[in-house]
């Protein structure tokens, strides 16, 4: 039997009870949270519910110990391949040709300002209009996704299409929950995925965000921290996300477990 189940779950149980009889919950309100549950499971939509509702708080107790760049919800589509390095542009649809151009750049630092060299970024990000590749509408997996690499000054540099705020699946219990029980959206404002590695520092997940964006502190995920909010600058027509990651040793991440 694990410690940790011995002496989260229990304290967890009377929390959940003492606000049952703060409420004083009927029967009929019991069974209708029941059914309800039976719902989401019916609808496979556990791990979303579970994502929509505590991955953000996770990420926070994560960055109790974190040091450099915070973390941010890695977000249920990230792809675990071996995705090209890229050193010019991340692979964009044919008909998204006359969306909105995006530059990806920034530098990889240490905790000390040093550069990091050969730093590895997983990028993925939605379609211009909010889809997934690899996930939504049998979008090539291709698109939208791939790996850069810092040069020797710990910079980097990809260009790409603008993504938009996107909307969970809102069709079944989990929407309902956001929407109709309790009165939210189920929207989140418009990001950039990132997972940074390198050798010998703490792995970093997290999200850019394009600051005065729909949802930008209103994401339906909770993800409240929002380090990455970039400001809005446009260079030929493109936006520009100056992204920039402070790495902290992975001896943190060992001492932190
Ligand atoms: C979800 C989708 C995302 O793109 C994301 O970053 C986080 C959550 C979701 O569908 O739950
Ligand atoms: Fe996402």
């Amino acid at each position: 039997m694990s410690e940790r189940v011995k002496q989260i779950v229990p304290e967890l149980l009377d929390e959940i009870k003492g606000v049952l009889k703060k409420h004083k919950v009927t029967f009929a309100e019991y069974r209708s949270a029941f059914e309800y549950l039976i719902g989401v499971q019916e609808a496979k939509e556990v791990p979303l519910m579970l994502d929509a509702l505590f991955n953000a708080t996770i990420v926070e107790i994560e960055n109790e110990s974190r040091k450099g760049t915070r973390a941010d919800i890695q977000g249920p589509y990230y792809i675990d391949e071996d995705y090209p390095i890229v050193t010019d542009e991340l692979p964009s649809r044919p008909e998204d040709a006359g969306a909105q151009d995006m530059i990806i750049r920034g530098q990889v630092t240490d905790l000390d300002g040093t550069p990091v060299a050969g730093a590895m970024l997983d990028i993925w990000h939605s379609t211009p209009d909010g889809l997934y590749s690899g996930i939504h509408d049998n979008i090539d997996r291709k698109y939208y996704r791939g790996r850069v690499v810092t040069g020797e000054n710990g910079h980097y540099c990809v260009t790409s299409k603008l993504p938009v705020p996107y909307q969970i699946p809102n069709a079944g219990p989990t929407g309902d929950l956001l929407e109709k029980h309790l009165g939210r959206h189920s929207w989140r404002p418009a990001h950039i995925h990132f997972w940074a590695r390198a050798e010998g520092k703490r792995d970093l997940i997290n999200q850019a965000y394009f600051e005065g964006g729909e949802y930008v502190g209103d994401d339906c995920c909770d993800t409240d921290h929002l380090e990455l909010v970039v400001p809005e600058v446009i260079e030929d027509g493109a936006r520009v996300m100056e992204v920039n990651f402070v790495l902290e040793p992975a001896q943190a991440q060992l001492a932190a477990e």
